[in-house]
């Protein structure tokens, strides 16, 4: 037996990063067959292409208020959700993007909705990550690729590994413990400078990068060296790619015990 309940449903679901282009017919589904859908999305002229999907798309941006705590904010959009929800209604979270990446809104309330025992499941979506693999031709393969939230790697002692790709989310708010601003300032990234500059040269190049939201708009790539970001234009979009600044360097231990297993199997040297 299902033993999840037989009304109230939640999927949150990804429209992508550019208007028109990422939405995949799964998503699109989920969104004209549900009763009631929420919007969390980047641009108002993507929420009025919304709009235009379903009859009831009720927006979730009023709920940010500079000077509230963004996690107030984010309680009360998950509150909002789950109401329709426990009120047996099918809800559609609409988040650009996708809805699990640096994303807390949508985690939380899934995972609120199958506590309560109702259905509820996350559709992928394309994201900034995936845009910036194309437009920058970058293959996370090639050398690795490290993810960091900027304000974690000021506010805890991680570990970087010069010799993969950085990639640094919400650079714009990038050393706000408040949790209540929309921006900081050129001496909030100075101070991810310098936490930077002990792992790459201040002459490394960065690249400030912005994916287009409207198919009319090119992506911004600007490249820059490291010891100026701090004098950089950074807003809400803009995510940081830092790519390697040392070449890996061979395990010649490790190497040698997979040679030996090697042998040990009659692979040919
Ligand atoms: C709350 S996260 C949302 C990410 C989104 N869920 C996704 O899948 O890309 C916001 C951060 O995503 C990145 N971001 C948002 N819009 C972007 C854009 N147009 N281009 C590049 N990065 C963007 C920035 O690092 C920004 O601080």
């Amino acid at each position: 037996m299902d033993a999840t309940r037989s009304s109230g449903s939640l999927v949150c679901v990804g429209l992508g990063m550019t208007l028109g282009a990422h939405l995949g017919p799964l998503a699109r589904s989920h969104i004209e067959q549900a009763d009631v859908v929420f919007a969390a999305l980047s641009d108002g002229v993507v929420e009025l292409w919304l709009n235009r999907m379903h009859a009831d798309v009720r927006s979730l941006q009023p709920y940010y208020r500079e000077g509230c705590s963004r996690m107030d904010t984010y309680w009360q959009m998950v509150g909002a959700m789950l109401a329709e929800v426990r009120a047996g209604k099918r809800v559609c979270g609409v988040f650009y993007g996708h809805p699990g990446v640096f994303a807390w809104v949508p985690h939380k309330a899934i995972e609120m909705a199958r506590n309560e025992g109702y259905h509820a499941h996350m559709e992928p979506g394309v994201s900034a990550e995936d845009c910036l693999y194309a437009d920058l031709g970058i293959d996370p393969g090639a050398y690795g690729c490290q993810h960091f939230e900027a304000s974690q790697l000021l506010f805890y002692q991680r570990r970087i590994d010069p010799t993969a790709y950085l990639i640094l989310w919400q650079v714009g708010v990038v050393g706000d413990q408040s949790m209540t601003r929309f921006s900081t300032n050129a001496a909030y990234r100075q101070v991810l400078v310098d936490v930077l500059a002990r792992d790459y040269p201040l002459d490394h190049e960065v690249i400030i990068y912005r994916a287009a939201t409207l198919p009319i708009e090119r992506p911004r790539i600007e490249r820059i060296a490291l010891g100026v970001l701090a004098q950089a234009k950074i807003g809400m979009a803009e995510t940081i790619v830092i790519p390697p600044a040392r070449p890996m360097q061979a395990d010649p231990e490790i190497l040698a015990r997979l040679n030996a297993l090697d042998r040990a199997v009659g692979m040919p040297s």
